[in-house]
């Protein structure tokens, strides 16, 4: 598995989202206190980006815009739908201020 470099740290805020273009599709990272948490930026019911969303830092989980789809950000789990699959998780680092994610999901989506 490869690692890709995105950002650096300071570029995801705490309590924030970001988007990044990978070869294996749009992955969104989520920088939740020290712990960074990557899935993919495709609601699993409709498409919509997720990092459009709106992002709960206290409970990590991200609303869909669309149709107000819920997902823990660290399991990809749906928790209320519409969605019923969860979205894939990737891999995130942080090597030396910078972010880094694996070029492919470590668990793939619904
Ligand atoms: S596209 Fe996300 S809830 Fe419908």
């Amino acid at each position: 598995m490869e690692f890709v470099r995105v950002a650096s740290l300071a570029e995801i805020p705490e309590g924030e989202m970001r988007a990044f273009d990978l070869s294996s599709g749009r992955v969104a990272v989520a920088h939740v206190e020290a712990r960074l948490f990557a899935f993919a930026d495709e609601c699993t019911h409709a498409g919509c980006a997720l990092s459009e969303g709106d992002f709960d830092d206290r409970a990590a989980t991200v609303e869909c815009a669309c149709h107000g789809s819920v997902f823990d950000v660290e399991t990809g789990e749906p928790i209320d739908g519409p969605a019923q699959d969860p979205v894939a998780i990737y891999l995130a680092r942080l090597v030396e201020g910078w972010v880094e994610l694996a070029d492919q999901p470590v668990r793939e989506g619904g």
